[in-house]
């Protein structure tokens, strides 16, 4: 049984801090998804994980046990990187049993976990070919089988279908998810893809600049971002964001923003703000509607079809450009002037430091 804990981790390469100070709980079994920007840390927080960094600060545990000193072999935990780095002129049966071959392991049992793991992956009858006899999908699944046979405790992957074409991303998608399930080993996973991010996560963790920024499930996540970063960066299209000014209202403070000509008050400010303060309004693509009565208004700059769904950009007559998520196919065209409408319930507030404000 094996959960994970990281106690006030910290990563400096020579004097730049990388990794300032992460906390977190990991129970045995659940899948965990690390996402965030390009360089906040994700790679170098799971190598530390594995043993393949050294650890400057904080306490890295596995299970009851700090793991700090301990070799990357010696920890219970295998990773999966983004280049499968398969040996070309090893068969995939060979390349699966390598690490076992090395360590000693008698060949009967050998045999019988990489014929185990051929069977979990749904490739024992490539076991003959090379690697260079593969499709992409299929090394990817020599790679995956080579960690599964080293029984490890936590499994680590990064970015592991990120060189995969669309389609083939969403079936290794749904056979990760269905490996985790057979397997019941936690899971520590980085990806770029909202998508995979959203559907393999327990537990989401939001990084930015080597500091964690929330930590929870994907809905959680969804419907209640503790501040800013988390709610532009979780949710496809990205959610709009518009400043307003708190101003007086006949029944108190409102909110004021350019979503039509000459500005307008369109909600009550949430209880404590005082009159001349600022606030982002954040209100997601698929929060807005056509509404000929609705209250953004402004010109259509551009259409996307996606079939099940029309992505508008729309400029706002401040000149800030929103998106519009709209479902079905609309017939709407470049130039054109739209108005959209949505519901009070969806929008969500943030104060001048970018934390939540609930009212
Ligand atoms: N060996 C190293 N020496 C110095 N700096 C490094 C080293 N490895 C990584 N870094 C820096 O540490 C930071 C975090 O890198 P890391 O690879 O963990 O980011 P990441 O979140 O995985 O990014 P990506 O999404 O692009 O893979 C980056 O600023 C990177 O330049
Ligand atoms: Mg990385």
């Amino acid at each position: 049984m094996s959960g994970l804990t990281l106690r006030s981790v910290r990563k400096n390469y020579g004097d730049v801090p990388v990794i300032k100070g992460v906390d977190l709980d990991i129970a045995h079994g659940e899948f965990v998804v690390f996402v965030g920007p390009s360089g906040c840390g994700k790679s170098t927080l799971l190598r530390m994980i594995a043993g393949l960094e050294d650890i400057t600060g904080g306490e890295v545990s596995i299970g009851d046990r700090v793991v700090n000193d301990v070799e990357p072999r010696d920890r219970g935990v295998a990773m999966v990187f983004q280049s499968y780095a398969l040996y070309p002129h090893m068969s995939v049966y060979d390349n699966v049993g390598f690490g076992l071959k090395l360590a000693g392991t008698p060949k009967a049992v050998r045999d019988a976990k990489i014929r185990d793991a051929a069977k979990v992956l749904q490739m024992e009858h490539l076991l003959d070919r090379r690697p260079a006899q593969l499709s992409g999908g299929q090394r990817q699944r020599v790679a995956i089988g080579r960690a599964i046979v080293r029984e490890p405790d936590v499994f680590l992957f990064d970015e592991p279908l990120s060189n995969l074409d669309a389609a083939l991303r969403g079936d290794m998608r749904m056979e990760l998810a269905r490996l985790h399930n057979d397997l019941g080993a936690t899971m520590i996973y980085v990806t770029h893809d909202q998508i995979e991010a959203m559907t393999l996560a327990d537990k989401i963790v939001v990084l930015d600049a080597g500091m964690v920024q929330q930590v929870g499930s994907p809905l959680e996540l969804y419907n209640n971002p503790a501040n800013l970063f988390v709610a532009g960066f979780i949710g496809s299209p990205k959610m709009n964001i518009l400043q307003a000014a708190v101003v007086a209202g006949a029944d108190g403070p409102v909110l004021q923003t350019e979503m039509a000509g000459g500005g307008l008050a369109w909600c009550p400010a949430p209880e404590g703000l005082p009159v001349g303060g600022k606030v982002s309004v954040g209100l997601r693509p698929h929060a807005l509607a056509r509404d000929p009565a609705g209250p953004v208004t402004g010109e259509v700059r551009l259409v996307e079809r996606l079939g099940n769904e029309t992505l508008v950009r729309l400029a706002l007559p401040s000149g800030q450009e929103i998106t519009a998520a709209l479902a079905g196919q609309e017939q709407i065209e470049p130039r054109q002037h739209i108005a959209l409408g949505f519901g009070q319930a969806d929008l969500l507030l943030f104060g001048e430091d970018g934390q939540r404000l609930t009212a």
